[in-house]
């Protein structure tokens, strides 16, 4: 898949220009830098290398001043005021759909949920979808490197449901291979599989579109984690043919509490409410009730208005980007990290697949990663230590956790070299 072949180029030696007759763009990290109010502190007396964006990327001055404005001059409740505040309010809410819709290139804006975020939007298709079209029997197909939120709300519905899950390996590159479906498909149950797009805890990006195709194939609907994708390369929904696509804005630049489900309208129309309240129905008595359109059937309650503005100025935001720049400067510093960290001695790299996303987890011997996350952070690296609320992904590749340094667009070469100076304090600290 293309994704593949850019990040087999970005790993290679060869710098961007030297791979074809396109000049290399130029791209001003600095300028970027310049819009993230966070990068101007020092961290125990550091500049911040902030290498733990798949947990959560920094906010650039445009998201903050958005939010900031929204409560000092236009807040107000939606879907109820008949004032102009509420109006304007309610307005600017629904227009982030659109963004959210061209953003992922979706058909319409209607299929664009507003939830908490990507394990709020897997918990929705599992207690609304899958509680009403998975009958006992049903088989799921899960890929064994799933974050725990594309695992236990599968593992809640099976237990109520009576259901099968069935687990698509990864081999010991870390790698998803479409092949190992046929014996998971053979005897034609699974009717859902769920897949990260790019796993959270090694890296590994999977080949989404084929795996989907096959799915297809057997008649199973698939939901595609995109959580530590879409900050990283342009998703199309419509390319991918995927049936169900999630993911959360804090990792987007965007707030916290805050995320997006895509859906196809067909399934929308017949999934019934996950939650009920206010703004979800169409008619309320005590003789029964009936339900409003999606995508406002899934939103009950005042939902999160601030963070979805705020969602709508980081997608602003990333539009005002040359974004293709940005992942190519992106994918460069990430695959000269992975270079630098495979020379380390004693260092492993856990999840050595061909394509990968803009992470790196590794273990170093006779280290454990929390002291390892606790020593990079006195020389201002910020990394993630532990099982990365993957704790099956642990298991297979045998290590009880693993230091994960995750990159972003805002990334520079001062902070792969602030992690090698930190990694080299490491080893020296623990000889
Ligand atoms: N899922 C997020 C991570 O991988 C929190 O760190």
């Amino acid at each position: 898949m293309a994704d593949g072949t850019r990040l087999a180029a970005a790993k290679s030696d060869a710098p961007a220009a030297g791979r074809s007759d396109r000049p290399a763009r130029h791209f001003d990290i600095t300028a970027l830098r310049d819009d993230f109010p966070i990068f101007s502190t020092t961290m125990h007396g550091q500049p911040l290398a902030f290498l733990d964006s798949a947990a959560s990327a920094q906010k650039p001055r445009a998201v903050i001043e958005r939010i900031l404005r929204f409560y000092e001059a236009e807040y107000a409740n939606i879907h109820r005021g008949l004032y102009e505040l509420s109006a304007r309010a309610t307005e600017e809410y629904e227009s982030v759909r659109e963004k959210a819709r061209r953003f992922l290139n979706a058909p319409q804006r209607e299929e664009i949920v507003f939830v908490r975020g990507t394990t709020e939007a897997i918990n929705l298709v599992a207690g609304s979808w899958g509680r009403r079209f998975l009958a006992p029997g049903d088989a799921i197909v899960l890929s064994e490197i799933e974050h725990h939120s594309n695992i236990v709300p599968w593992q809640l519905l099976a237990e109520e449901k009576g259901l099968e899950i069935r687990v698509l390996p990864v081999t010991d590159e870390g790698e998803i291979r479409v092949s190992d479906l046929d014996p998971l498909l053979a005897d034609g149950r699974v009717r859902f599989a769920g897949l990260a797009h790019v796993s959270n805890a090694i890296g590994t990006e999977l080949p989404v579109a084929e795996l989907i195709a096959r799915l297809h194939e057997a008649g199973a609907k698939v939901l595609i984690d995109g959580a530590q994708a879409v900050p990283h390369q342009r998703v199309d929904v419509r390319a991918l043919d995927a049936d169900f696509y999630v993911f959360s804005g804090h990792k987007l630049f965007g707030p916290t509490g805050v995320g997006v489900l895509w859906a196809r309208s067909e399934l929308l129309a017949v999934m019934p409410p996950w939650q009920g309240g206010g703004d979800m129905i169409d008619t309320v008595s005590f003789a029964g009730s009936s339900w409003a359109e999606p995508p406002h059937r899934f939103e009950a309650g005042t939902p999160n208005i601030a963070g979805v503005i705020g969602l709508g100025a980081a997608f602003d935001w990333l539009e005002g980007l040359d974004l293709e720049a940005a992942f190519a400067h992106e994918q460069r510093l990430h695959g000269e990290a992975e270079r630098a960290l495979r020379q380390v001695e004693g260092l492993r790299i856990i999840g050595e697949a061909r394509a990968k996303g803009a992470l790196t987890s590794f273990v170093i011997d006779g280290t454990h990663p929390h002291d390892v996350a606790t020593i990079l952070d006195r020389e201002g690296v910020a990394v993630r230590a532990g099982h990365h609320c993957a704790q099956p992904t642990m298991e297979r590749f045998g290590v009880p956790g693993t230091v994960r340094a995750s990159f972003a667009i805002y990334n520079r070469e001062e902070d792969v070299e602030a992690l090698l100076r930190g990694i080299a304090r490491v080893k020296k600290i623990f000889g």
